[in-house]
């Protein structure tokens, strides 16, 4: 891995013979090393072949998106959930990363795609030359983000991934065109016509308020699907040193 510098101070490294333009970590005794940002990793061509991917197999088994709209979502929303709260600039785009990549093991399978996504992630952003303490950063957020696989928070960043993606419910996501043959998933989730995540620093509180169309599902079936998302947001904002509200149609349920 070489580096140079650009006019105007800013960096280019070569990584594997590919030339990119960024800023370069120059720890004492590190050399070089390529600060891996966000739009660095979007522009990775391998990342965005196994994000279209997965979702291409989830919508071939009938979820809902998982595409481009919902990282770059969960991504702004893990950075901004980081940078309301405090945290460093880097801190927050790790989250950003993780955002960005965490249902990548999707491609692999559905089940455990949470361990899957954490060693493509660790492969991809390993060989883009992130630092290995920032690689574990990432990854183990990844790593534990789905409720299937216990979903526990282990450190600062795992704890916003959670949170900003258990917020991601909107019609939006819905890619069945058919409304007569909704499931409960497509149907809580094409009921949700607005939804937002506040974070008050002061007041150390984090509240998901949703506006759900109730003709269209009553606000029991999101409760039915989404009762285990809520406690990892519960035990994701704690962890934050925040309390977790939930709001739906103005009345405040958590
Ligand atoms: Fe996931
Ligand atoms: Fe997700």
């Amino acid at each position: 891995m070489t580096a140079g510098f650009l006019p105007g101070g800013e960096e280019e490294y070569l990584v594997r013979g590919r030339k990119y333009k960024g800023c370069c970590d120059r720890r004492e005794g590190r050399g070089a090393v390529p600060t891996i940002t966000l739009e660095r990793v979007k522009q990775d061509p391998h990342v965005d072949t196994y994000l279209s991917c997965s979702d291409a197999c989830l919508g071939a088994i009938g979820y809902t998106e998982h595409g481009y709209r919902h990282a770059n979502l969960v991504a702004r929303i893990a950075q901004n959930i980081m940078l309301r709260l405090g945290y460093s600039d880097r801190e927050a785009e790790l989250a950003a990363i993780a955002g960005y990549l965490h249902d990548i093991g999707n491609m692999v399978s559905r089940h455990g795609h949470g361990q899957t996504g954490a060693l493509l992630a660790w492969h991809l952003l390993t060989r883009m030359g992130m630092p290995p303490e920032e690689v574990a950063v990432v990854v183990s957020a990844i790593g534990c983000h789905d409720p299937e696989d216990v979903g526990q928070p282990v450190h600062n960043v795992a704890a916003a991934l959670i949170l900003a993606d258990k917020a991601d419910v909107h019609r939006s996501r819905v890619r069945n065109p058919d409304v007569s043959s909704f499931d409960i998933h497509d149907r809580v989730n094409y009921a949700v016509k607005h939804s937002f995540l506040w974070v008050d620093d002061k007041e150390r509180a984090i509240t998901l308020q949703l506006e759900i169309d109730t003709e269209i599902s009553p606000v029991m079936d999101y409760f039915e699907i989404f009762l285990t998302r809520m406690i990892m947001c519960r035990r994701a904002a704690s962890f934050l040193g925040c309390d977790f509200g939930l709001s739906i149609n103005d009345v405040k349920l958590l």
